[in-house]
């Protein structure tokens, strides 16, 4: 543990702690453009710089890490006027197209020189003038390069997190643009995570182009529905209209993380092919026409209590809350009368049994972050850069971190074998056996150890060869 002082606070902190988390902990806190938690260090936009008493230059506090007894001065005279120094710098090639620009009113830029000043600019020099248009870099993404501040959190975000890394930077000091090769479109998973990160208004997204500021929506938290991860985010509807969903911005489990589906697949609810109504056909063979839900639910009770209960079937979609599930099982079994019921999941009882068992739900479950804890996370069983884009983030993020040796499993290449130390393609429905062949080989080297594991007595027949070749797995994958 380190000692140091800050504003003359003291406070005690990890080795290697950065001076700019030490501050935050000591509730200090200093203004930063390039920096970004889960992001590599960049150390160049200069906005933290901090004053250490007895050194002649200001350091970074984003990529300096704490020394004992050290004393630093986040905001004395020297340190505000360098940061002023330097936000004169970035607005002297600055659009200052503010109130055109879709970022106005949520401008890390327009916040820091509120704050910072300067009040006026001296560079009359003209502008570095990267194009005359905003251009497209995808169906979802707008790019004005005129307004960056060259913090290259995009850059950054999209080949560690998001695993992508198709944005670059373009020419050196001045000229630096950052944006795709070409200026082309990208071929990505268009997650927006570049929006999300920028400070200004040079990534924005396409679908919310000029249609409102942060100061005439209304915001409500909610959780995604698109797939299991279950990430938090701000929906917002300006007149009725759901305009943007966002990342929430206090964290949450997804940590300002949302995939494409998450952040541009909302506006489905503003469709005009969209069902909001029951639809009901009086008589056999009419046409369907709208009725009040009171009449819907009246006339569909009707019909099923004058069924026979064993002849009522009733199946529901996947992706329904807990509760939702919990309520309509009990109004088929107790209203109804029938146990037929099914869900769209369609997961086999005996896998149910043992998943919710090795995740520890009826215990309150495992999370990404704990499983990632171990020194080896074996991914299998589906293609969860696809199914669950944020999750695969987060595997991506963590596992670089900790160094934890990842191996995925699945039947078809997906994103994060680049992340996988090892990858493994098996058939398609032979998951089972390719899970056998490497429980035997682990009992053959270890069967004291397994051995003590119920059920594992059984592996003891396990003949290895014939499951890698049911498995379509090789014997060399199986061992390693
Ligand atoms: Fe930073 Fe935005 Fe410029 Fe990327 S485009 S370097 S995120 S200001
Ligand atoms: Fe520290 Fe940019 S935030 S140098």
């Amino acid at each position: 543990m380190v000692t140091l002082f800050i504003d003359g606070k003291e406070i005690t902190v990890e080795d290697n702690t950065l001076i700019l988390d030490a501050a935050k902990q000591a509730g200090v806190d200093i203004p930063t453009f390039c920096y970004q938690a889960d992001l590599s260090g960049q150390g160049s936009c200069r906005m933290c710089i901090i004053e250490i008493e007895g050194q002649k230059k200001l350091q970074p506090a984003c990529i300096t890490p704490v020394i004992a007894d050290i004393k630093v001065q986040t905001a004395s005279p020297h340190v505000k006027s360098a940061r002023t120094a330097m936000l004169e710098f970035l607005l002297s090639n600055h659009g200052m197209d503010c109130p055109v620009c879709d970022k106005g009113g949520e401008c890390e830029l327009q916040d820091m020189v509120h704050e910072y000043g300067p009040r006026k600019g001296r560079h009359t020099e003209p502008k570095i003038k990267f194009h005359k248009k905003d251009y497209f870099l995808s169906p979802v993404i707008v790019k004005n390069s005129n307004r960056c501040v060259q913090c290259t959190r995009c850059v950054r975000v999209c080949s560690e997190i998001v695993g992508r890394g198709v944005l670059g930077q373009i020419g050196r000091g001045r000229h630096q643009e950052e944006t795709s090769f070409m200026r082309e479109e990208l071929d990505c998973d268009h997650c927006g995570m570049c929006i999300e990160v920028c400070p200004v208004g040079c990534f924005m997204r396409r679908p919310y182009r000029f249609k409102s500021r942060p100061w005439d929506l209304n915001s409500v938290k909610s959780v995604c529905t698109y797939c299991a991860t279950g990430c938090r985010i701000t929906v917002q509807e300006r007149d009725g209209e759901v305009v943007r969903s966002m990342a929430h911005q206090s964290g949450g489990f997804n940590n300002r993380m949302l995939c494409a589906r998450g952040r541009f697949g909302y506006d489905i609810t503003n469709s005009k092919g969209r069902l909001i109504e029951p639809m009901m056909r009086r008589k056999k063979d009419g046409e369907l026409e709208p009725v009040s839900w009171e009449e819907a639910m009246t006339t569909l009770r009707e019909r099923l209590i004058r069924t026979a209960p064993e002849k009522v079937g009733a199946v529901t979609g996947a992706r329904l809350t807990n509760e939702e599930l919990y309520m309509f099982q009990r109004i088929m079994r107790e209203g109804i009368g029938t146990n037929n019921i099914d869900s769209s999941s369609r997961w086999n009882p005996d896998f149910s049994a043992a998943f919710a068992a090795v995740t520890g739900i009826p215990s309150g479950g495992t999370n990404i972050y704990n499983a990632m804890e171990a020194e080896t996370a074996f991914i299998l069983g589906g293609q969860v850069s696809d199914e669950n884009p944020v999750t695969d983030y987060i595997i991506r993020n963590v596992s670089a971190g900790r160094r934890t040796a990842v191996i995925v499993a699945s039947t078809r290449a997906m994103k994060l074998d680049s992340s996988a130390l090892l990858k493994i393609r098996h058939n398609p429905g032979s998951v089972g056996a390719m899970i056998k062949a490497v429980s035997a080989e682990l009992y053959s080297k270890n069967n004291k150890k397994l051995g003590s594991v119920e059920a594992f007595g059984a592996i003891e027949g396990f003949d290895s060869k014939e499951l890698s070749k049911l498995s379509g797995v090789t014997e060399a994958d199986i061992k390693a």
